[in-house]
């Protein structure tokens, strides 16, 4: 595919096409890849509704981008290598016409179980390639995948499931994360303990722990594949036709499906596959992230295997069996490009160098970083001890609602600069507004970062709710996407991505809403208020800081101490242990303002144990209580 950037000259030039000629840039883009039938018109839009059409009447399917247009050429080319959790455990390599047939047969599976374009399918799955089978056979038939991270909890599970209202689940046993064998199966049965709108679920047999099977709905995977042909013609789906909904946290208490599409996903996280990681024929590509997040949905699936890439897929943590497993991997697969995220950065140079130094990563060529801002410590550990100096490091900004890379640099052409994510790729055009909107223009400048032309793969909707949709991301500054993150622009135009200025936690690289934990708080019977805000974490990035008001006297046995185990309990079983908060902090009352709202700004200072700049808390509704918050925490 020659959609390719080769020098700094060519990224200027792709980039100034992309802005004065957006229709012909990616028209030609576009042009790289098999439709059914070609686009009226390339792109229309409004972000007052919003309405964001691209490459409108086309007709595709993703999934023969990914194989009938390759198999002549790559049928025995590995689609993907997967590495188990336990390292004596044989690594799967399924070339891409192995591949096509597991997708092509599930996806009969899917039909003969009822499931046909524009239904949804909830699939809670370890990282195996079944995941991703799953995954494309959705797409094969025109279902509408909506993965659910398999560590969130029944809750959260059942919450994505009515939301959507889901027809099937797709799940496995058991999962194996280290020296742990998590049960899976058993949530999912926990999530449909109430009626649902679920007909079928579909098991994957992995860990082969105990797993209770309900007649009628229940069957397992190998069981439903047995005798199924691996033909399968693919479902037309129109460009704008639904691929998947990703659910994802926000500033208020209940996720929302973030709602993807087919013709501009595919074109977008290819073509920012290509360009991000300087893919070759012939590379090994290993993305570290889970599917259940859009990284892995972008950058281990669609992107990767639209291109025809070799992706690596591992089940597995990176300390088992020892810290060393991330680059024994590297080692075993020759891994040509690595892509990771800062918290696991973090977490393994606490380790110390022996982990690293005993194995040879002389093939790794390009190293990625996602998820979170990357402190230029361990820039400099991931660029000096991982990448030996050589690999440029691409710190690769954007969300779950912006499907791919928007801003990063490209390796080995465009400059990089530690904890900078530096110049936005071609099509994509970054506006930084101060907190009434007005646009700061030139360098050196700092502020609200949002983005004021559409790009091939944004979020078209939320589902089910498009007026959320609309004040969420398009209401906060008319006619911009708004992004919810502060940015500064340096005095050479590189934008380096400050943090979240909304009410959003990024812990290792995932995102929480204050609200939706503070609302699981308050499910504990003894809880009567409580305020959740972000603190520097070293390794997780922020960690969850919580100040919570509980009716003690309601309870003779409860200690604190006691009482603070139980809410991140709580936590855990409400939404998955990746919300439990880091600290809990038992408080008689919460700072408010006399209109009765909570200064977020005090409880940040405290949990950061900073109270040097406080401010003015005489106007306070009760002052008195900002000397008891610094007392418990210790910093008095
Ligand atoms: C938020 C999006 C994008 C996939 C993983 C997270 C933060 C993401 C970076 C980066 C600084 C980053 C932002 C963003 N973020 N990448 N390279 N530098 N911050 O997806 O859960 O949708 O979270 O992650 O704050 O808004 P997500």
């Amino acid at each position: 595919m020659a959609l390719k950037i080769n020098s700094l000259g060519g990224y200027i030039h792709e980039y100034q096409k992309s802005v004065n000629t957006p229709e012909k840039f990616w028209a030609e883009i576009a042009d790289n890849f098999y439709w059914r039938k070609k686009w009226d018109k390339v792109v229309e839009w409004n972000f007052e509704e919003p309405r964001v059409e691209w490459f409108k009447n086309a007709k595709l399917n993703i999934t023969e981008n990914i194989f009938e247009r390759n198999l002549f050429t790559h049928a025995d080319k590995p689609a993907i290598i997967w590495e188990p959790n336990d390292p004596n455990e044989a690594h799967i390599t399924l070339t891409y016409k192995e591949l096509y047939e597991k997708v092509c047969q599930f996806a009969n599976v899917l039909k003969g179980k009822g499931i046909e374009k524009g239904d949804r399918v909830i699939i809670y799955m370890p990282m195996v390639p079944e995941a991703a089978i799953a995954m494309l056979a959705c797409a094969r038939v025109g279902a509408v995948h909506s993965i659910v991270f398999a560590g969130f909890s029944s809750s959260a599970l059942a919450d994505r499931i009515e939301d959507c209202k889901a027809k099937m689940v797709i799940t496995s046993d058991g999962n194996f994360r280290g020296t742990k064998k998590i049960p899976v199966k058993a949530v999912v049965d926990e999530a449909l303990e109430a009626k649902s709108s679920i007909e079928n679920v579909i098991v994957l047999q992995r860990t082969k722990q105990d797993v209770t099977m309900t007649a009628g709905r229940d069957t397992w995977w190998h069981e439903a594949c047995e005798g199924v042909s691996t033909e399968n013609k693919a479902e037309e789906m129109d460009s704008e036709d639904m691929l998947f909904i990703l659910y994802t946290s926000g500033s208020t208490g209940k996720p929302k499906g973030v709602v993807h599409t087919c013709g501009g996903y595919m074109v977008y996280t290819a073509y920012t596959f290509q360009n991000v990681f300087h893919y070759n024929p012939g590379d090994i590509y290993w993305c570290t992230a889970d599917v259940g997040w859009i990284t892995g949905h972008s950058y281990i699936v669609y992107g990767p295997l639209v291109s025809g890439a070799t992706s690596m897929m591992f089940e597995g943590v990176p300390t088992f069996p020892d810290a060393g497993r991330f680059w024994e991997v590297v080692a075993k697969h020759k891994v040509n490009q690595f892509y990771t995220a800062p918290t696991a950065i973090r977490a393994l140079q606490a380790y110390g160098l022996d982990p690293v130094t005993k194995h040879d990563l002389s093939s790794l060529k390009v190293l990625g970083s996602v998820g979170e801002p990357i402190n230029e410590e361990a820039w400099h550990w991931y660029h000096t001890h991982i990448g030996k100096g050589k690999c440029p490091i691409v710190d690769t900004w954007w969300q779950t609602e912006t499907g791919g890379i928007l801003i990063s640099p490209l390796p080995g052409i465009t400059p990089t600069k530690p904890s900078y994510a530096t110049l936005p790729l071609p099509g994509v055009q970054p506006v930084i507004v101060d907190s009434e909107g007005k646009e700061l223009k030139g360098n050196s400048v700092e502020g609200n970062l949002c983005i004021k032309f559409p790009w091939p793969s944004m979020i078209r909707t939320t589902y089910g709710d498009h007026e959320r949709c609309r004040t969420t991301y398009f209401s906060t500054y008319p006619g911009m996407y708004f992004t919810g993150d502060g940015v500064k622009r340096d005095e050479d135009g590189y934008y380096r991505i400050l943090g979240r200025v909304d009410d959003v936690i990024n812990v290792s690289g995932h995102r929480m809403g204050t609200a939706e934990v503070e609302n699981a708080i308050n499910e504990h019977p003894l809880v009567i208020e409580s305020a959740v805000v972000g603190y520097p974490h070293d390794i997780k990035g922020q960690g969850i800081y919580a100040y919570v008001i509980a009716d003690m006297s309601a309870s003779e046995t409860d200690t604190e101490e006691e009482l603070a185990k139980e809410i991140i309990l709580t936590v855990s079983k409400i939404i998955g242990p990746i919300a439990k908060p880091d600290k809990v902090q038992i408080v008689s009352g919460l700072p408010k303002t006399r209109s009765g709202k909570i200064m977020r700004r005090i409880l940040r200072k405290v949990a950061e144990g900073d109270i040097s700049n406080l401010g003015d808390t005489s106007t306070l509704l009760n002052p008195e209580i900002v000397d008891e918050l610094i007392a418990k925490a210790g910093l008095a």
